[in-house]
């Protein structure tokens, strides 16, 4: 048990377990006081934190590329009876379960990735998925693994936006000569990152805005809040174009 250190001793605790990405106050020690986007991700916590319930009792929730567990454990701190947060990181993981420990929270923490949500073999009323879409080689295939396996009702949803912020409507079909939508700057766009953004080598994509919320539809998600530039709030729908599984096993396919 963490419970008992003292600052000291988490600030040792925390120096030995970093560089932290999340920003977590525990006892007072700061995870990551020094942090490029501020005092992160509490800074951008407060400008959505509205549209997620006040109260999640009885409720379930998944973290999906839950990091040092900011978000888990703000769904703990708001009553949810279970907190599932994945990472694909041991060292991300290492953080959120001695974060979690120090604050006194009852979160489980598991190495999983989100192309493996399948295996978990349960739904959650509120799935977390902030931050992981464009960091993803095959992002729509996660989003519909998350649609088929996961999401019961609520999914918190975050990209990283770059290009125009413009949102076009959209036709459902485009005769096989026009092609000037495919210019517009409103027009769905996910430019693909061959090396390095950021000095970051899993940055692979770039959406601009049309192109998440074309891609949240795609996959079944209903948009029904966008408290904040990068966030959405949806909610779990049938999938437009549904044809059975995503990712159907052999003996599926007909
Ligand atoms: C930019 S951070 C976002 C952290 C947190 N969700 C947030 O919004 O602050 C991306 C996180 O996704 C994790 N990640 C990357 N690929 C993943 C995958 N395939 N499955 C699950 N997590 C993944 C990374 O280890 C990292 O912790």
């Amino acid at each position: 048990m963490t419970g008992q250190l003292s600052r000291e001793e988490i600030r040792q605790r925390v120096d030995a377990l970093g560089p932290w990405f999340h920003n977590l106050d525990l006892n007072g020690v700061s995870t990551a006081p020094v942090h490029f986007l501020g005092d992160y991700p509490t800074v951008k916590w407060r400008r959505f934190s509205h549209v997620v319930p006040d109260r999640l009792d009885g409720k379930s929730v998944l973290d999906i590329g839950c990091n040092a567990g900011f978000y888990a454990m703000e769904m703990k701190r708001r009553g949810a009876d279970r907190v599932l947060g994945l990472d694909t990181d041991d060292e991300y993981l290492a953080q959120a379960r001695f974060a979690a420990d120090v604050s006194g929270l009852k979160i489980e923490f598991r190495k999983l990735s989100a192309y493996d949500v399948g295996t978990l073999g349960e739904k959650f009323d509120l799935v977390i998925f902030m931050g992981v879409l464009y960091h993803l080689r095959h992002p729509l295939l996660a989003l519909d693994l998350i649609h088929e396996h996961v999401a019961r009702d609520l999914l918190l949803f975050q990209s990283m936006l770059r290009g125009d912020d413009r949102v076009d409507s959209l036709e459902t079909d485009y005769d096989f000569w026009t092609t000037a939508q495919f210019d517009r700057p409103g027009y769905p766009k996910l430019h693909f990152i061959e090396h390095k953004y950021a000095d970051d080598p899993t940055n692979w994509w770039a959406p601009n805005r049309a192109c998440v919320e074309a891609m949240l539809r795609s996959a079944g998600f209903a948009i029904c809040a966008h408290p904040e530039d990068e966030v959405y709030l949806c909610r779990t729908t049938a999938r437009p174009q549904a044809e059975g599984p995503v990712y159907p096993r052999r003996s599926e396919i007909r």
